[in-house]
């Protein structure tokens, strides 16, 4: 028998960094890491145990592993000879991807839709098609970082308006000039809902155009959860709505919507359409699966909102200040990032497991844990929370966090 001989470990040599670049890491994030983080990444807490609870997904109906999904999956990893790897671009419009995207768009209400391999690339795909350097792009400060991104994708000016302000947007629009306003329908950071009339009247008002992230409202709102947009009727006043198909659908994907019109344009024009690959086919058959089995889930829907309601409740009840949003995030705005992490090791050590977000998904010093809820929590998890949140009230103070505070003072101002 031949004895292979395993060749010594060589160490890793790694080229010297630029300066700048040693210079950069030295300004924005060793002091980070050295005095807020102690040494120790902001994002990990410690490794989940079975009893925990979790809050840190986004699969809001409770889905994953649906065995419709599960076995379309599963048949089209079998069946699949034909697939080639290649953009979207080239998949002729009696594609199973194409007949997706209709499907998806007929469901929220529009004429044709993109797949695209994200959220964040739906995101970035669209606004470059829509925007250029001559049009300006307002978007709410809580909107996505995958919209801004998009904004910058088009080389369009971005202006911010202060959140869910309309009042504020139309000066900024009177400011600038028309151009496209982006919202998201439920803020992904605080779970609050966008003003949609008010944004709608005032983009018509002012000759604007609208894009809605429905990410966090697809699949959970509106009749067979077709989203916000229609659940208020305005589906035929909103321009363009988007999505991350990684929330409610819980799978690997994007989407955006646009008139038929648009449909060879978008092709020839929209990058992560163009330079980037196709979902592959077994991803298409679970999204195709997805959206029948998300249709069909009004029983799920009605928990996931029930769920809301009762532990919204429950925490401001304890004195939590989550007046922020009233959907299923919920923001513990703990502040700092040291008053985060410590919210999270609590929670942690306590079996509740949310998800950390600090800068740059939010602003600095507005560091906060994000609990999800789903349509799958029991009644026992649900106490579990509960009760969880009572022990540690006294200890945290959280009427004392600086957006209780800042809460406070705006209600007491004369
Ligand atoms: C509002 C919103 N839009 C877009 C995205 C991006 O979605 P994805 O994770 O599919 O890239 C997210 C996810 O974080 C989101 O919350």
């Amino acid at each position: 028998m031949e004895v292979i001989e395993k060749a010594p470990k060589r160490p890793v040599v790694n080229p010297p960094l630029s300066t700048q670049l040693q210079r950069r890491l030295a300004r924005e994030f060793t002091p980070r890491w050295n005095q807020q983080w102690g040494g120790k990444f902001i994002l990990h807490g410690r490794p989940v145990t079975e009893a925990a609870v979790r809050l840190d997904g986004n699969d809001y109906l409770g889905i994953s592993g649906h065995p419709e999904i599960v076995q379309a999956q599963v048949n089209a990893l079998r069946e699949d000879r034909e697939s080639v790897i290649q953009s979207g671009v080239f998949l002729l419009d009696a594609h199973p991807s194409h007949r997706l995207e209709q499907s998806l768009a007929e469901w929220v209400g529009k004429e044709d839709g993109y797949l695209c391999q994200s959220g964040y690339a739906a995101n970035v795909g669209l606004l470059q098609i829509i925007a250029d350097a001559q049009t300006p792009v307002y978007l709410d400060t809580l909107a996505h970082a995958s919209l801004w991104e998009g904004a910058h994708a088009a080389r369009a000016p971005a202006h911010a308006f202060r959140h869910n302000d309309v009042q504020h947007l139309e000066r900024m629009i009177a400011a600038h000039g028309p151009g496209v306003v982006v919202v998201d329908s439920v803020y992904s950071t605080t779970g609050a809902l966008c003003p949609l009339h008010e944004i709608v009247q005032a983009c018509e008002r002012l000759e604007c155009m609208i894009v809605v992230d429905e990410s966090h409202s697809l699949g959970t709102h509106g009749p067979a959860g077709a989203g916000l947009c229609a659940a208020l009727g305005l589906t035929d006043r909103v321009h363009f709505i988007t999505a991350s198909l990684a929330k409610a659908f819980a799978g690997r994907a994007g989407f955006f919507t646009a008139p038929a019109s648009m449909r060879y344009y978008t092709l020839i024009s929209s990058y992560p359409n163009i330079f980037s690959s196709s979902l592959l086919p077994h991803e298409v058959a679970g999204l195709a699966a997805t959206l029948g089995v998300i249709r069909a889930s009004d029983d799920a829907r009605r928990r996931l909102h029930a769920n809301t309601a009762r532990v919204r409740g429950s925490l401001s009840g304890l004195g939590y200040p989550i007046h922020q949003g009233s959907e299923q995030i919920i923001a513990l705005e703990a502040g700092t990032e040291p008053a985060a992490m410590m919210l999270r090791d609590e929670l942690e050590a306590h079996d509740v497991v949310g998800a950390l977000f600090c800068a740059p998904a939010t602003s600095r010093n507005r560091a906060m844990v994000r609990l999800t809820l789903n349509a799958s929590l029991t009644e026992a998890e649900i106490q579990h929370v509960e009760a969880v949140a009572q022990v540690l009230a006294p200890r945290l103070q959280p009427w004392n966090w600086p957006i209780a505070r800042r809460q406070r003072s705006r209600t007491t101002q004369p």
